[in-house]
C-alpha cells in the first residue's frame, strides 16, 4: 500500500474499522432474491436480515419495475414504520419465544380486500377511491395478529372481473393493464397483480382471492403456487364481494411451503362472516405446515379424467410434459386412478355455466350493495350509484371499451326468486352428483387438473378447495400450472400432494425477463 507512508496510525485504524463495519454486512449479506418464507426467518434470527431491509427490498423492487408490471397499485405508507416495530418485536422477545412464521414477512393484497389504514381498497375502481372502509377485513386481521406487514395493494382485473363481458384480464382503472412477466402479456385474472407480484418477486407472498378461477388461473399463467381454500376456511368480511356462495381468500405464492405458512395465519373464525364457523371443523391441530412433507404422495389415489376434462396446453400434450408429471406422481407412490368415465361425469356439468351466472348474478347486486352500505365514506352507496359513476367516468373507467353488461343484468335482477333458487339448487346437485360422487365411489384423495379447466368452475360451485403448482412452459414461453382438486376440507391432504410434486419436479423459474437488483 503506497498511501501508507502518509497515514497516521490513527486514521489507519479508522479505515480499518470502517472497512470492517462496512464489510460486516456484505459477509453476512442475506440474498432476497428468490428467498422462501422460511429463508427470511433464518435471517431474522440469525440477525443478517431485518424486516425494515426486507421491505425496503421490496419498496426498491416495485418502484424499478411496477411501470413494467402494473401489479402494484398502492404502496402502504407505514410500511417502514410496520418492518421497525417487527423488528422491535423480535429483538425484544424473550429467548425460545416463537413468533408467527408471518412475523415480519411483507405481504400485498389483492386491491379487493379491505384495510382500514391510509391506503385505498377499491377493486381496481376510480368510483371506491377515498371511500373509507369500516375495519380491516377478517384476513387482514389475522395477518396482523401474525406479525405480517401489509406491504400494499396488488392490481387486479377490475371488480374481480364481474363488470364488463369484453375486460381484459388484468385491467383496472386505477392501474392499467397488469402484464405476465414471462410473456409481457395476458397476466389471467381477475388476482392478476398478486400472481404477478409473486412471480416478479415484488413481495415475500400475496393474497388473492377467487369465485370461478381467479386464484388457479393467474397462477398457473405466472408460473407461482395458487391456494383456493375450502368455502368458508378463510374468511371473506371485509372483502369486495361477488358472492359469499363462492367466494374464498387465498395465498399465491412462489412456493407451496410459503403458500401454506400463509393459509395457516390468515385461515379460522371471524364473527364477521359465519361461514368461517362451520368450515373451522376442517382446520387440523397444529396448523397445516406440518403436512409438508416429501413422502406426501405415498399410498394416495389420484382421480385423471383425460381429454373432456384436462384441456392439456397443445404443446405439452405434444412434448407429453403431463405424461412426464404422471410418471413422476406414480414413482413418488400415487395411484392414478385414469379408468373413470368422463363422458359421464361431463354430462353431469352440461348447464353449469348458465346456472353459474344466473345465480351470481343475482347474489352480486345483493353483496355488492351491502357492502357498498358499511362504508363510513363512500359518494356510491348502491350498484345504481357504480353504474351511474362509471357512464359519468366512462373515458376513465373504459365503458366504451370493455363494457358494464355485467353490472347492468345485474342491477335488473330482483333478489333470489325462484329462477335463481332453481340455479343455485342445480349447482349444489351438480356437486354431488358429479365431484363428490366420483371422489367418494373411487376413493379418490384428489382430482388432477388443469387449472385452465372446467375444474376451475367444478371447484368454485362445489366449495371445494384446489391447489395449483407450476408445471411447464409452453412453446410461447407462457407457464402452466398441474392444479389438485379435493372435497372439502381436504386441505392437508393437498398440501402433502401439492409439496411433494414441487420438491420432485421443482419446475418455476423465475421469469428471464426480470433482473433483479442485488441486494
Ligand atoms: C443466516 O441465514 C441466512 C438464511 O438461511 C443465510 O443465507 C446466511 O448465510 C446466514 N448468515 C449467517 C451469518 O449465519
Ligand atoms: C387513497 O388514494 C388517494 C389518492 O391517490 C390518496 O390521496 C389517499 O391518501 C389514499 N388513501 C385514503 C385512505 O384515502
Ligand atoms: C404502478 O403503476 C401503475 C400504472 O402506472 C400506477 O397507477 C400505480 O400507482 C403504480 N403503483 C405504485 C405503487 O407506484
Ligand atoms: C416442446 O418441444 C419443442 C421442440 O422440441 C420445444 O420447442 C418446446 O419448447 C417444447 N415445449 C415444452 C412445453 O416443453
Amino acid at each position: 500500500m503506497a498511501s501508507t507512508t502518509k497515514s497516521s496510525p490513527l486514521s489507519f485504524s479508522l479505515l480499518l474499522i470502517f472497512t470492517l463495519l462496512f464489510l460486516h454486512p456484505i459477509v453476512s449479506s442475506f440474498t432476497i432474491k428468490e428467498a422462501t418464507v422460511a429463508d427470511f426467518q433464518l435471517g431474522f434470527q440469525n440477525k443478517s436480515l431485518t424486516s425494515r431491509q426486507l421491505v425496503q427490498f421490496y419498496m426498491d423492487e416495485i418502484d424499478r419495475l411496477n411501470l413494467t408490471f402494473n401489479a402494484v397499485i398502492e404502496v402502504n405508507p407505514d410500511a417502514l414504520a410496520l418492518a421497525d416495530a417487527a423488528d422491535r418485536e423480535r429483538n425484544a422477545a424473550a429467548p425460545g419465544q416463537s413468533l408467527s412464521d408471518l412475523h415480519g414477512i411483507p405481504i400485498l393484497l389483492k386491491d379487493n380486500i379491505a384495510t382500514k389504514d391510509k391506503m385505498n381498497t377499491t377493486a381496481g375502481s376510480l368510483a371506491l377511491l377515498r371511500s373509507v372502509v369500516p375495519r380491516d377485513a377478517g384476513v387482514v386481521v389475522k395477518l396482523r395478529q401474525a406479525g405480517a406487514i401489509i406491504l400494499g395493494k396488488a392490481s387486479l382485473t377490475e371488480w374481480a372481473n364481474f363488470r364488463g363481458k369484453r375486460m381484459p384480464s388484468g385491467w383496472c382503472a386505477r392501474s392499467g393493464q397488469g402484464k405476465n412477466p414471462y410473456t409481457s402479456s395476458d397476466p389471467c385474472g381477475s388476482s392478476s397483480g398478486s400472481a404477478i407480484a409473486a412471480a416478479a418477486n415484488l413481495a415475500a407472498v400475496t393474497l388473492g382471492t377467487e369465485t370461478d378461477g381467479s386464484i388457479l388461473c393467474p397462477s398457473s399463467y405466472n408460473a407461482v403456487v395458487g391456494f383456493r381454500p375450502t368455502l368458508g376456511l378463510t374468511s371473506r368480511a371485509g372483502v369486495i364481494p361477488i358472492t359469499l356462495r363462492q367466494d374464498t381468500v387465498g395465498p399465491i405464492c412462489r412456493t407451496v411451503a410459503d403458500a401454506v405458512y400463509v393459509l395457516d395465519a390468515i385461515a379460522g373464525v371471524d364473527s364477521h362472516d359465519a361461514a368461517t364457523t362451520e368450515a373451522a371443523k376442517y382446520i387440523p391441530t397444529g396448523g397445516y405446515k406440518q403436512y409438508l412433507k416429501t413422502d406426501g404422495l405415498k399410498g394416495t389415489r389420484l382421480g385423471l379424467l383425460k381429454d373432456a376434462f384436462f384441456n392439456f396446453p397443445t404443446e405439452s400434450v405434444e412434448n407429453k410434459t403431463y405424461e412426464r408429471h404422471f410418471n413422476t406422481l406414480r414413482q413418488r407412490g400415487a395411484v392414478l386412478v385414469d379408468n373413470l368415465d368422463a363422458s359421464k361425469f361431463m354430462e353431469v356439468y352440461e348447464d353449469i355455466g348458465t346456472n353459474e351466472i344466473l345465480a351470481m348474478t343475482a347474489e352480486f347486486k345483493l353483496a355488492i350493495n351491502s357492502y357498498l352500505q358499511t362504508l363510513e365514506v363512500s359518494s356510491v352507496r348502491s350498484l345504481k350509484d357504480l353504474i351511474e359513476f362509471n357512464n359519468k367516468n366512462s373515458d376513465l373507467e373504459k365503458i366504451e371499451q370493455y363494457g358494464q353488461e355485467r353490472f347492468l343484468e345485474a342491477e335488473a335482477t330482483n333478489g333470489i326468486r325462484e329462477k335463481e333458487q332453481e340455479a343455485i339448487q342445480k349447482l349444489a346437485d351438480m356437486s354431488r352428483d358429479g365431484f363428490e360422487k366420483i371422489m367418494r365411489e373411487n376413493n379418490l384423495d384428489a382430482l388432477l387438473a388443469s387449472p385452465l379447466s372446467l375444474a376451475s368452475s367444478i371447484l368454485a360451485t362445489g366449495q371445494h378447495p384446489g391447489i395449483t403448482v407450476p408445471a411447464g412452459v409452453d412453446g410461447e414461453g407462457l407457464p402452466f400450472g398441474l392444479c389438485f382438486g379435493g372435497l372439502k376440507g381436504s386441505e392437508p391432504t393437498l398440501i402433502k400432494v401439492a409439496y411433494d410434486f414441487e420438491q420432485a419436479t421443482k419446475i418455476r423459474r423465475p421469469p428471464p425477463s426480470v433482473t433483479h437488483s442485488s441486494y
